[in-house]
């Protein structure tokens, strides 16, 4: 498989005012290229829920977008930052470790990772006490 077109962009720690951001301009980018409006609503979800994680758990970093020959859809969001300790736990509906800020700002329900893994074809998480590795993928059909 190959990649045929390749998107980045940057997540920053605690930048609320931009968060979600990198998901319309990923959601703007797809439907440009025609990719239909199932599998979209989808991609949308996952990413706004895991770019939220990055602007609210982790230090910052960035989402890699690619797409492959084959229509298939990844995307990858790359952190610094504490990592996930116990991923079974952070996989339970409704756990949070939020701060108050974020949960001021709406955020904090403990429902990203659990809809990411719903919405998502494919799901992997890489994540060690220097940051998390969350891979996501879908296929375009
Ligand atoms: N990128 C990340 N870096 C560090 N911790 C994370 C990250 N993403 C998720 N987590 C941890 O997993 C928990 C569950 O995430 P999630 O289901 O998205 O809920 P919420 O973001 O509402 O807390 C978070 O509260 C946090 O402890
Ligand atoms: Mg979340």
């Amino acid at each position: 498989m190959a990649v045929i077109l390749h998107e980045e962009y940057t997540v920053s720690k605690n930048d609320y005012g931009n968060a979600g951001k990198v998901s319309s301009r990923v959601k703007d980018m797809l439907k440009k290229i025609g990719v239909g409006a199932q599998v979209l609503r989808r991609i949308a979800v996952a990413c706004y829920e895991a770019e939220i994680n990055l602007v609210i758990h982790s230090d910052g970093g960035r989402v890699d977008l690619d797409i492959m020959d084959d229509g298939d859809i990844i995307l990858t969001f790359t952190d610094v930052g504490p990592g996930i300790p116990d991923l079974e736990k952070a996989l339970t509906p409704g756990f949070s470790t939020a701060n108050d800020e974020a949960r001021n700002l709406g955020f904090g329900a403990g429902m990203g990772l659990p809809n990411i893994k719903r919405v998502s074809d494919t799901f992997d998480i890489k994540t060690s006490p220097s940051g998390t590795t969350l891979t996501v993928g879908f296929h375009n059909a």
